[in-house]
Parts: C-alpha cells; structure tokens; sequence
C-alpha cells in the first residue's frame, strides 16, 4: 500500500510507523514542512501517564516515550496568595521535542521514508497514493482543501493565549490565577524534563487589550510576562518558541474521510488545553487508523470503521473540554467570590470526569478538609450545630432558608400526580408525598398546584383555590411534620396557556378532546399550532390572578405548609410573560425584560406581603428556552437578581418547555451549569434539578458552589428512600421513625 501522510506530528508519525511495523512492505512517506528538530512550544502533558493503548500498538517506542517522562501526582492551586494541593491524579509531562525525536527514529528504524522542510501546497498531488494522511494540524490545509466533504465547523474561542516555557521547575499541575490592575490571568504550568515547565498564560481579550499586549511583539510579551510573574518565578525566566498570542479553535468535522483521505489527530478535532488531551488524542487516533487498515484491508471500509470507532470517544472528550474551556474563559466569576477551597473544588469538577468521590479516593486529606470547610459554612449559615466529630458528608448538612432549617440537602421535586378531585389532594398525594418525607429528603415540594379551576393544565391537578383543599392539604402536611423531619414546600401556579390539557400518560399537553375551559396568557399565541388560542391577559384578568395567587398563598398558610415555590418556569402562565417566545404585548409587561418581568415579580411582591415573614419562598425559573429568540443566560440573571432584590430567597433553576420546537442538550447534571453562573452572578441560593442521580454528583456540586440544594425528581419516583440509600452509602446515620426502628439490625445487600 502506498501511504503519504502530509504533516509529520505525532498523529501522521506514529500511525506511519505503526503501518510500516505491521507490514514492511507498505511504502509510506511523511511530508513535514518544518526541519526535524524544529518544533513549536515546549512540553505536552499525558493526563493519563499508563498510555495502555500506546504500550500495547509498539513497545518500543512507548519504552522510550516513557523513560522521558515528568511525573507528578499533585495539582497545585495558587488563589489569593495560598497554595491549595490535591493529590493522587498521576500525569506526566515530556518535551514535544523529544516525543518527535523518538517518533521520527523509530520510523527511519522501520522503514518510513521523512522527508523534511517540504510543504504541501495541493494535496491533490498525492491523489494517486492508496492513502492519503491529513495529519497537518489544527490549521490544516488537507481540511480546508476538502472542506465541502469534511464539513469543519471551527469554534473560534473568546481567549487569548500564548505558550511560553520555563526554567521554574514546577514541581506539580500547577493552575496559577493572578490579579493585576488590568485584570485576571491564568496559568497552566507543568515541568515536561528535570529543568523546565510550559507555561501557558491565558486571559480574556479585555484584560489582554488593558495590558496593551495586542501591541506586543514576542520579546515584549515576555518581557511583561517575566515582570507580572516576577515573584512566582523566583528568579526563573520565561522562555519563548514562537510564542505569539493565540485565540484557542475547536475544531470539529462532521466527516473525517473523503475517498482515500483522511483526517487524523489536531486536523480531525481539537480539545482544550486546559484537559490536556491533544498528543493522546492523535495517538489514539493512529493506533485505532492502523487495526481499521490491518483488520478491514480495504481502505473505504477501513476509514468508515475508523471513524465508527473514534468518534464516539473524541466527542466525549470535546464536551468535556467545553465545560473546562468555559470554566477558564469565565474564571473572574469565580475569583474572589468562591472561598478557597470552593475555588479548588469548582476547578477540579469543573468537567465532570472527576468528582468529590473520586478525589476522596485519590486524596482523602483534601477532601476531608474541604468537608470540614463545607461542614463549618453550614453550621454558621443554618445556626444549627453540627455535633458530629467527623464532619458528615457535604449533602446531610443543615441549610436555612429566613427561619426554616433543613436538615440535608436534598430536596424532592414537585411532580404532578393528576390524581385529584376538581383539585382536592386525596389517600395518593398523602402515600406519595408521605413516604418520600420518610424516606430522607429535608424538603419535599408538592406538586404544581394551580390557584383557580381554570388554572389548572389538567382535570386531575391539585389546586388551592376552595375551602376543602386546606383541609385535604392540612392532613398531608400533618402527616409530613408528624412522621419525619422533612419541610414541606407547596408550587403555587397557573397554567395559562398550557392549560385544559390531558393526564401525562393521556398525552402531555395534548389539547382535552371535549369539555375544555378557555385559556388566558400572556399573548394570544397557542402551545402547538392545533392547541387552543389562548387570550392575551387584560389589566383585569391580571388583578384577579395575582389575587387568587394570594388567596392560594393564606390557604397554605391555614394549611402549615413551611415554604412557597411560584412556579415561573416550564411556560405556564407567569413564564409566559417572562419569555419574548411566548409574551408579544406591546403594553408595559411586554417588550424589554424588565417589562416582561414586571407582571410576575408584582405577584411575587402580592404574595411575599401576604406570607409569613419567618417563611421563605422561592421561585422556579426557565433559565433558557433552548429555542432561537428565547430566553438566555443573560436574561436569567436578570430576573434572578430582581427576584432577590424582591425577597426572594431562593431560585430553582430549570430549563426549557416553554416552547414545543425547543431543543435542550440533555445529560448528567444538564441544568447544573445555569445554576451555577444563577448563585455566582446572582447572588442568591438556588437550588439545582435535573438528571441528578448520584450523591456523589450532588456532594461534588454543592462542595463547588453549583447550588445550595439538590432537587431529584424522577429519582425520587424511582426511589422514595434515595436519601437514606445515599446516607447508608456513606456510612452516615439518618434518624428512622420509631416504627422502623428495628431497621438498624437489618443489614442491606446492595450488591
Ligand atoms: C498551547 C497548547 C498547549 C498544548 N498542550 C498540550 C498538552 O499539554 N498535551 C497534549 O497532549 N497536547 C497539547 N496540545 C495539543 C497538541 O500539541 C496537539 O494536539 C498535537 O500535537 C496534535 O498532533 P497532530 O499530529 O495532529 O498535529 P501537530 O502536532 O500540529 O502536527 C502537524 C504537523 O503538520 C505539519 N504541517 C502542517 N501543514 C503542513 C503542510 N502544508 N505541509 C507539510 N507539513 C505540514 C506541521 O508543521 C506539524 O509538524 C497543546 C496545544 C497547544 C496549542
Ligand atoms: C411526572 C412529572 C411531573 C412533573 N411535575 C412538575 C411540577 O408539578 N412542577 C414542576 O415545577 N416541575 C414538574 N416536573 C419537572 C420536575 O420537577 C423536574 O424539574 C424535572 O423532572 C427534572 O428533574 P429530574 O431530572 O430529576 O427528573 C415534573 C416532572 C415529572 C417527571
């Protein structure tokens, strides 16, 4: 086979060799535009030192690879003049010089022909080969020349940077944040042999253009880099290879072959620096290249098994790289405002892959400390002592919302049942929302519950607008006070123009056949094109609904409930003023977003002023539409800050189904980042939902300041007892009933 491999990296060199090894016969040639011992930067980082694909595809060169490595096990932090060190994360560094030198031996060693300093300007030249490599990097001409087959999109980040090297020998992963008059910077610096580091500097443009390094050659660079890092380099300097600064791309292609071209390694798909993941990427790319050739033989069927195969894991890791990207491009909204040991913690989950459990494994002291920290913040927040002498894991500390403490932090989200009466809760709500209290949860929150017959989405949901439902409700609260510990939350809501639908195993939001009532909203624009049409609200219709939304909020209170949620979110009828999807007026609630807030917070201000003092209330929000022209980040913010400014005291932060054509990135923790930028940029407590499934999840969002609360929901239809299964699985004791006392000589079998 005849294999020409435009660009000689590591992608386009290590497949070569890989190929040549398998069959001397094959006549494989690397075109390199830059002499052999010419490279860019200073040192790469393998975040995962065994490299077990690279020691089983060619002993050798993993042997030598290896002998050249920098290992350490720590990541330093240095945040506001303190170090922070976790331990136990096992990378390792080398010079990207060197792993060239070893590269290009062993394939002169094998055979493979190199041919240097030559650069392709067409690779149609090579169409004649059987085999034509794009391993040309991340500005690569081979993608670009058939761009309409590969299809890349190229995500041009925000940041700049530069990568520059050092005679500091780190002695760890070292994250370095630094203040200056001009703004945050960071650093990522690593030491690759016995003497020198990489040191990449990264900042946003504006913090960049104040420092007036948009004016700097390379040696001006440098020169200001050594003076901001004077002190951390101790004397050290700082040393430049081509050094010039950066935006980072990421590079993504929607196909990685064309006939008998292909794209491996940086060409391909590129991953943040900040997961140091892009030599092992490309190598992985190669070795999964080579079996495709060795086991298909015939190259189409080999480059579609190719990509068959990587895709899956290269996309996994660009995700990953997203968050950790968007972490760094957005640190200044943690620097300062996160505690030290929260900083850390937000910095290590920042992508997911590594959570609180996995560093208790890795580095129990650190974890230990942080849930000392976390422990001692909840203490002094709640009032609540805690009396244990180990401090408990981070979910069973106490929080207090105005005088309500709860006792942990996992709350069970409201769900509708459609199981009511012309809205009286009956023996199902109390069973349902009973035994989840009893299972463990500080709070649970009962179902969205509408304040007028007309309010309700279904015939089968609960409401709060006759005598009777204080009394239905009364008895379920009761029941919840007297048999658990638990608060008990009720969601006041109107459906709007979601309303006079059918039961969620009937058809969600499924117009009712017959025997429907007519809808108000915020404008007169139907749910789905066949929904009815709902009426656009006058001032009247909205005096009367924040009325009811006050006569429902002193029935709760006739009724004990602890706490109120307003429900504005999911495109009921408050969300549907807060969304310009849903809400066209051109009055005073419609247009900019402080006049689509305006209706909403008036009944948030109604109800707060109707609502005992001592009683906290909180409000759930749609923090984005996930629809083009919907609501966003900003806007979210926006509204939570009014709504604290308000009294609020707390928001939970959900998304979407506002509209039906919406189209949400679903996933683990999915609506934890919206949340997590709400309490940062906000400042208030929120509380988090969606696909949390795993109190190691939540221990690690609420160490990293993601939220104060954790809200399940299917979760708890799945499992009533989630939190004592959690508490069981941390060794941590929640009290039972005295009924199921003897369940503490019972021993469970998870397993
Ligand atoms: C600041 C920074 C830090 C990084 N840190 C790390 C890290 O810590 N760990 C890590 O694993 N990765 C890191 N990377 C990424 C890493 O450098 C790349 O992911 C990796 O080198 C990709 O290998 P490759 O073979 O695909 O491409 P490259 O290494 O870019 O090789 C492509 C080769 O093709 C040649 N070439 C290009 N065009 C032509 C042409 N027309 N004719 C002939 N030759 C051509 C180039 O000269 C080059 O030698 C970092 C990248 C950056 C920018
Ligand atoms: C059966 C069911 C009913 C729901 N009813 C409500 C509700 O009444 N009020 C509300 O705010 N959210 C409601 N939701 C949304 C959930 O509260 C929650 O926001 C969502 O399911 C995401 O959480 P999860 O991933 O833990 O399930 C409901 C969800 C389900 C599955």
């Amino acid at each position: 086979m005849r294999i020409v491999s435009i660009g000689g990296g590591p992608a386009g060199l290590y497949f070569s060799l890989l190929m040549k090894k398998s069959d001397p016969a094959h006549d494989i040639t690397v075109v390199e535009r830059n002499r052999p011992d010419d490279t860019f930067g200073f040192g790469v980082v393998f975040s995962d030192a065994t490299l077990e694909h690279v020691a089983a595809a060619d002993r050798e060169s993993h042997a030598e690879i290896t002998s050249h490595f920098a290992h350490w096990d720590d990541i330093d932090i240095h945040y506001r003049g303190r170090v922070m060190t976790s331990t136990g994360h096992g990378f390792a560094g080398m010079s990207r010089q060197v792993l060239l030198d070893i590269l290009q031996r062993r394939c002169a060693e094998l055979g493979v022909r190199l041919e240097f300093q030559r650069e392709v300007a067409d690779p149609n030249a090579y169409r004649d080969a059987d085999l034509v490599l794009g391993a040309d990097g991340v500005n690569s001409l081979v993608r670009s020349r058939y761009a309409e087959h590969f299809r890349p999109r190229i995500d041009w980040r925000p940041n700049k940077f530069v990568w520059l090297g050092t005679t500091f020998p780190y002695p760890a992963f070292t994250f370095l944040f630094k203040e200056s008059p001009h703004g945050l910077w960071r650093v990522h610096a690593y030491r690759y042999d016995a003497s020198t580091s990489t040191f990449i500097l990264e900042t946003t443009e504006d913090t960049w253009r104040r420092a007036g390094l948009d004016r700097a050659d390379e040696d001006q660079t440098l020169a200001f880099c050594e003076r901001l890092f004077a002190d951390e380099l101790q004397g050290h300097r700082l040393l430049k290879n081509r050094s010039l600064w950066r935006c980072f791309p990421t590079v993504r292609n929607e196909c990685w072959r064309h006939n008998n071209v292909v794209l491996v390694g940086d060409a391909a798909h590129t991953a943040h620096f900040s997961i140091g993941s892009g030599t092992k990427l490309a190598l992985e790319d190669a070795i999964a290249l080579a079996r495709a050739l060795q086991t298909h033989g015939e190259v189409e069927k080999a480059l579609a098994a190719y990509e068959e195969d990587r895709r899956p894991e290269v996309e996994r890791l660009q995700r990953a790289a997203q968050v950790s990207l968007e972490w760094f491009e957005t640190a200044e909204r943690y620097h300062g405002r996160l505690e030290p040991l929260q900083f850390a913690m937000s910095l290590l989950t920042r992508s997911l892959r590594v959570t609180h459990g996995n560093l208790k494994l890795r580095d129990p002291r650190f974890v230990g400390a942080v849930d000392r920290w976390y422990a001692s913040r909840a203490e002094e927040q709640s009032r609540a002592p805690i009396s244990a002498a180990t401090p408990p894991p981070p979910m069973f500390t106490p929080f207090r919302l105005r005088d309500m403490v709860l006792s942990n932090r996992i709350v069970v989200s409201p769900m509708c049942q459609y199981s009511a009466e012309d809205g009286t809760p009956g023996d199902w709500h109390l069973v349902n929302l009973g035994s989840r209290a009893v299972g463990g949860a500080s709070l649970v929150i009962a179902e969205m519950t509408d304040v007028s017959r007309e309010g309700r989405i279904t015939r089968g949901c609960t409401g709060m607008y006759k005598p009777e439902h204080v009394a239905a409700w009364r008895r379920i609260v009761d029941f919840v006070h007297a048999a658990s510990p638990a608060r008990i939350a009720l969601q006041l809501a109107h459906a709007g123009r979601k309303g006079s639908t059918r039961r969620l195993w009937e058809g969600a939001d499924e117009p009712l056949a017959e025997g429907g009532w007519p809808l108000i909203s915020a404008s007169a624009l139907p749910y789905h094109p066949y929904s009815q049409v709902p009426r656009a609200m006058d001032r009247d219709d909205m005096t009367l609904v924040r009325e009811q939304f006050v006569a429902a909020a002193r029935m709760a209170e006739q009724a004990g409930f602890d706490m109120l949620e307003l429900h504005m979110a999911h495109g009921y009828l408050l969300a549907s003023f807060i969304s310009p999807l849903t809400n066209v007026r051109t009055d005073e609630y419609g247009g900019s977003a402080v006049n689509r807030a305006r209706y909403p917070l008036e009944v948030f201000d109604a109800v707060r002023a109707a609502w005992p003092p001592a009683r906290p209330i909180s409000v759930k929000i749609s923090a984005s539409d996930w629809a083009e022209g919907g609501l966003g980040f900003d806007d979210a913010v926006g509204f939570a800050r009014s709504l604290r400014e308000h009294g609020c005291d707390a928001v939970t932060v959900s998304t979407g189904q506002t509209v039906p054509d919406q189209k949400p990135e679903y996933g683990r923790l999915y609506q934890t980042p919206f949340s997590d930028r709400i309490r940062c940029d906000a400042g208030i407590a929120t509380l988090t939902v969606g696909g949390i499934s795993s109190y190691d999840d939540v221990n690690s969002i609420l160490t990293a300041g993601r939220a104060d609360l954790c809200v399940l929901a299917r979760g708890h239809l799945y499992d009533p007892y989630w939190t004592r299964h959690a508490a069981y699985e941390q060794g941590w004791e929640l009290p039972w009933p005295p009924q199921y006392a003897s369940v503490k000589s019972f021993t469970p079998r998870l397993d």
